[in-house]
């Protein structure tokens, strides 16, 4: 998969899908040729053109005015010494100068993949990986560029290493995990952007000339914008156009950068965001980067969403519970808040397990004496006759009838009114003789420190140990503020960030190796933390705060494009909805529930047996359909960020099975009649519904469609479809494969 040509100094990356270029050129410069479709061979044609431009510097050696660095597309650039484009990488020297002119010393060529150590990271047996040594001969810094490529997907991951093998400590003010350039070719970028309770707002656009700039430094990677980007063809279609992903796989802060030169270049990257960032790399020392996952697709969206999935799925996601099918639960959150005593909870378990949940989760408040969100975060333990008869008591009468028993926990906060904030006031980011700002009435441990780290270990070992627990819910419910350790000398203060997060990493390392049996579910404050970082640790995520289905058919799409549907944490709410107002039937909530990680989240003692018969019935066609759903191919057919509907659907491998969930925000008046065509479908197969209205071959509902909005059913109206394969066509004329 992996080759360099001796002759033409190229590296070629390929597999049957993707190939990418490189090339070392004058001087050693390592530049970049080409990422895209595979290519069975190389024959120098991009090779980038030699020409004297005005006000290019040229290389100090080479008598040669017609190379320079200021529109060379490169692997790795480096500021003020000819490209005036954004560096991959900033470096402070001793002597206060940015110097670093970073050439090609060597390379190594290895199966698998090298460990990122402390960090997460894909993995799979079958990769190669390519390591590039880059040197600044000046200085002796050293920047490893590692490219692992896997077999049959579009993928390839990168990740940077940097070096100090010189005698001086040096100040890494960047450290880009990818810098990526492209020639001059028409682009889009797409990105999902959002904010608390709307996460992922899918959004395309233009390219300015200029930078524009991603980024989160919220310490978290955030509701307001996923460390993602793509840049797309215009018209790019779930289907048709070209499409590159960039995904950083990492849960902190996070800068992407995507600069169109003046020639209509494009460069792209993204790794931690350098605000606030200073990391100080002593003599004989190194820093690992975070890894990045590029994907390709060629056509459209729905093919770099699946390559997404199945790395995240295969590659990524370490828990057991990554192939099993994730449980029904029920979550007192919304429908108790902190206002619970053990009677009110057992009147929701009763009914739960009438109506087929099969997980109770005990949320926020049920530890030290929390009645309210302002106290005890840090006290991981209950207090006594919080909940009567205690939380193991509760948990066995949860087992008892025949549900797993979950539980939610924050451990990287304290609440002043705390025990542990009584004893350890310095451990939280706090800059000296300076107020700390509080965030919900919490302030954020300083994770950077070992001694932080393993109070929450001892404390949740003990937790999870001591009660039977099968889930976790664990939450963040503030950004960081005061980025300042009282543990780290003056000069270190820039780590903080980035070490708050390889703390976070050890600690969830630690326990998620050690309670392998318990299914952990991210959150943070919703949807403020879903990334590949977390996922690497937690195979799901509380995917957003709002429950209203008209806003989460918006935030699940979004996230879609490229979480999979195994990763989405969605509940059944109660109405008004608690984040919007908004009133919608028990079908729209529970279709929109159900296209994830299906949970309730409503006092259900308070339904009437109506609605708790209709929910009964949703969750029985759930689990009748679960595998498909959380295992199936999801398509996406109607966007609701074009349209004033939606539609989605679930495929089975072998596409005998469909489930299809059509959702209309508001009623149009005297609408037009709309064919929804269905994809992904067997040309060749007769699809039947389930109550036998419909039977059709896969192609006629792929490219006929079936009529939508033949009545006026008002605003918020959904329908689900199920299909099933019950028969063959043998015509030789329809040809249509998965996607297209
Ligand atoms: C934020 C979470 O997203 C909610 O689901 C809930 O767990 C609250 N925190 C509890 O404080």
């Amino acid at each position: 998969m992996i080759s360099f040509d001796q002759e033409k100094h190229v590296f070629h990356l390929s597999n049957n899908k993707v190939s990418y270029l490189m090339q070392v050129e004058e001087d050693n410069i390592l530049s970049h040729l080409y990422y895209g479709p595979a290519l069975p061979s190389y024959s120098n044609l991009r090779k980038y053109p030699r020409m004297n431009r005005s006000f290019s510097p040229n290389l100090p050696d080479a008598q040669n005015r017609l190379f320079s660095l200021d529109t060379l597309p490169q692997e790795y650039p480096t500021f003020g010494s000819g490209d005036f484009r954004t560096p991959a990488i900033q470096v402070r020297n001793e002597d206060g100068s940015y110097a670093l002119s970073l050439r090609y010393d060597y390379h190594k060529i290895m199966n698998g993949k090298p460990d990122l150590t402390g960090l997460p990271q894909t993995f799979g047996e079958n990769s190669e990986t390519l390591i590039i040594f880059l040197k600044d001969s000046f200085s002796n810094i050293q920047v490893q560029l590692n490219y692992t490529i896997f077999q049959n997907l579009s993928g390839i991951a990168r990740s940077v290493q940097v070096h100090n093998h010189s005698i001086k400590t040096i100040q890494l003010e960047k450290v880009s995990s990818v810098s990526l350039d492209f020639a001059k070719e028409d682009f889009e970028l797409l990105h999902l952007p959002g904010g608390y309770s709307r996460e992922r707002m899918m959004e395309t656009t233009k390219i300015p000339y200029g930078s524009v700039k991603l980024t989160s430094n919220r310490g978290a990677s955030s509701h307001h914008q996923n460390p993602f980007f793509a840049l797309t063809r215009p018209h790019t279609t779930e289907s048709t156009g070209d499409a590159f992903g960039f995904l950083l796989i990492y849960s902190g802060n996070h800068e992407s950068i995507i600069e169109k030169d003046s020639f209509d270049q494009i460069r792209t990257q993204i790794g931690i965001s350098p605000l606030n960032f200073c990391w100080e790399l002593t003599p004989g020392n190194s820093f690992q980067a975070p890894e990045v996952l590029l994907t390709y697709s060629n056509h459209g969206l729905h093919e770099l969403s699946s390559t997404f999935y199945e790395i995240i799925e295969n590659h990524l996601v370490r828990s057991n519970y990554k192939k099993q099918e994730r449980p029904v639960l029920i979550n007192n959150w919304e429908a108790t808040f902190f206002d619970f005593d053990h009677a009110r909870l057992a009147r929701i378990l009763d009914r739960a397990k009438e109506i087929g949940v099969e997980m109770f989760v005990l949320d926020d408040g049920w530890f030290g004496h929390r009645d309210d969100d302002r106290s005890s975060l840090g006290d991981w333990f209950e207090y006594p006759n919080k909940i009567a008869g205690g939380l193991n008591h509760f948990s066995q009468e949860v087992h008892d009838k025949g549900l797993k028993f979950g539980i939610w926990v924050e451990p990287e906060m304290v609440s002043e009114d705390s025990i542990l904030f009584q004893e350890h006031p310095d451990w939280i980011l706090k800059v000296p003789e300076r107020p700390a700002a509080p965030g919900r009435d919490q302030f954020v441990l300083d994770l950077s420190r070992q001694e932080v780290q393993d109070n929450l270990y001892h404390q949740l070992k003990k937790l999870f140990s001591s009660i039977e627990i099968d889930y976790v819910k664990w939450d963040m419910n503030r950004n960081m503020t005061d980025i300042f350790s009282q543990r780290l000398t003056s000069s270190k203060q820039g780590e903080v960030a980035h070490r708050y997060i390889l703390g976070l990493y050890d600690l969830l390392e630690k326990l998620t190796q050690e309670f392998p049996n318990i299914l952990f579910e991210s959150c943070a404050g919703g949807g403020g933390r879903f990334d590949a970082g977390m996922l690497y640790y937690m195979p799901q995520v509380w995917t957003s705060d709002n429950t209203d289905p008209v806003s989460r058919i918006k935030i699940q799409y979004g996230t879609s494009i490229v979480y999979p549907i195994s990763t989405m944490g969605a509940h059944i709410a109660d109405v008004p909805s608690h984040q919007t107002r908004r009133n919608t039937s028990i079908e729209t909530r529970s279709h929109v529930a159900s296209s994830g990680l299906l949970g309730l989240e409503l006092d259900l003692a308070k339904l009437s047996i109506h609605d708790l018969n209709m929910l009964k019935e949703k969750i029985r066609f759930y689990k009748e359909n679960r595998t498909l759903i959380q295992f199936g191919y999801f398509i996406r057919i109607l966007s609701p960020f074009e349209n004033n509907d939606a539609a989605w659907s679930f495929i089975s491998k072998d596409q005998t099975e469909c489930l299809v969930y059509y959702f209309q925000t508001l009623q149009q008046p005297e609408p037009a009649f709309k064919p929804l065509k269905l994809r992904g479908l067997d040309p060749n197969a007769i699809y039947q519904n389930e109550s036998g209205e419909i039977s059709a071959s896969g192609a006629e509902l792929m490219h006929l469609g079936i009529w939508v909005n033949q009545q006026k059913h008002g605003d918020f109206y959904s329908f689900a479809l199920k299909f099933k394969k019950i028969g063959e066509i043998n015509n030789e004329h329809t040809n249509d494969t998965l996607g297209k």
